[in-house]
């Protein structure tokens, strides 16, 4: 087993006692960050950042040079899945993901091949293999994956969309086509987070970010389903050490109970959630990670700590939470205040251990 200085995040995701609350920031790597920008300038477009090993590993470790995270997060995305299948994925700069070639029928779906991981997203393998070298086991590397559902919306959709009409029509009116989508992307996400802890991500992470826009019986159908015959599909242990798995539904807060259910270690919660009745909702058998507003982090010193205190009491004293964004960190938030956030976590919540 290799070792790990600072192994907090592992073992608050597995409900063992630690010295202070962990935390990482959701899409910590990015644009709010000056040296993020000049290196994606580097790199020309997003998709080359993503591709270049050296770069893609800088981006990642940015962050963790001006905060003590307790957690890096393999710099990438959710949609190369989709692009390794051949749908064509690009990047206009401050725009949302474009796909040349949206899946229009079921034909189109038929014929989408399951991405082998070393062959078709060897960058991503050689990324998390980069960083890990990088870390030399200062902290533990996440790897993750978009679900299932999460990535068929951009698939259909062939963009970032607020309606999800064409998705949802194809699952009100051709529901097996869409199953037939999901169980390929189900097959592909379970191949390639094997393959990214094969590489070496010590945790993987499933983004369902757009599940919060299905009914209770669809959300089981079409998205809850899949993730969890991904989640029996993992490699839970290697390096002799437990992989945990953290599944994150955003807007899926009335649904923890089944969410838990799956068998994964840890959920992730955004801010529309009480963190004190997620605890005593599901709190006995997984952990909880989140859950502010990253907009908190527009506010000043004093109003970013008034909130991290308020989210330390909802949880309470004792292991199982880490600390995080309910999503991603905005493009306009000042860096310093990132970094009173992290180190109010750390220095407020040493009270609730013990
Ligand atoms: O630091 C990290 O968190 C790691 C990197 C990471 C990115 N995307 C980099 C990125 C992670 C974990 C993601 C996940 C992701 N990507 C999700 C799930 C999480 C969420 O935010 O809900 C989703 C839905 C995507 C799809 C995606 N990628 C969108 C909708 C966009 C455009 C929106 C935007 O912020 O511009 C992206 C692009 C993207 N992915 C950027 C980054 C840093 C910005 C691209 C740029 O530099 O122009």
């Amino acid at each position: 087993m290799s070792t790990l200085k600072n192994d907090r995040y592992l073992r608050a995701l597995l409900r063992q006692p630690v010295d202070v609350t962990p935390v990482w920031m959701m899409r910590q790597a990015g644009r709010y960050l000056p040296e993020y920008k000049i290196t994606r300038a580097k790199a020309g477009n997003f998709m080359s950042l993503c591709r270049n090993t050296d770069l893609s590993s800088e981006v990642t470790l940015q962050p963790l040079r001006r905060y003590p995270l307790d957690a890096a997060i393999l710099f990438s995305d959710i949609l190369t899945i989709p692009d390794a299948m051949g749908l064509g994925l690009w990047f206009e700069y401050g725009e949302g993901p474009r796909f040349l070639h949206p899946i229009k029928s079921r034909r189109d779906v038929e014929k989408l091949p399951i991405p082998d991981p070393e062959q078709d997203l060897g960058y991503v393998m050689n990324t998390v293999r980069a960083i890990r070298g990088h870390l030399r086991g200062s902290v533990p590397l996440i790897g993750f994956s978009g679900s299932p559902w999460t990535l068929a919306t951009y698939m259909v959709e062939g963009s970032s969309s607020k309606v999800f009409s064409k998705i949802k029509q194809l699952l009100y009116t051709e529901p097996e086509t869409l199953h037939l989508l999901l169980d390929k992307l189900a097959d592909s996400v379970v191949l390639y987070l094997n393959g990214q802890i094969s590489a070496g991500a010590q945790s993987v992470m499933l983004f369902d970010t757009w599940g919060g826009v299905l009914t209770g019986a669809d959300y089981r159908e079409f998205s809850l389903y899949y993730m969890h015959k991904i989640v029996d599909g993992l490699l839970r242990e290697h390096d002799s050490r437990r992989v945990p798995v953290t599944l994150f539904t955003k807007g899926g807060g009335q649904w923890l109970e089944s969410i838990a259910a799956t068998g994964c270690d840890a959920l992730g919660l955004d801010w529309s959630t009480d963190i004190a009745d997620a605890r005593r909702r599901v709190g006995q058998k997984v952990a909880l990670q989140g859950n502010m507003d990253p907009s908190v982090l527009y506010g000043s010193p004093k109003r970013i700590e008034r909130e991290v205190m308020s989210i330390l009491d909802g949880f309470g004293p004792g292991a199982g939470h880490i600390f995080n964004l309910g999503h991603g960190m905005h493009q306009n938030v000042p860096p310093a205040h990132a970094g009173h956030f992290v180190e109010a976590v750390h220095r407020l919540s040493k009270p609730y251990h013990y």
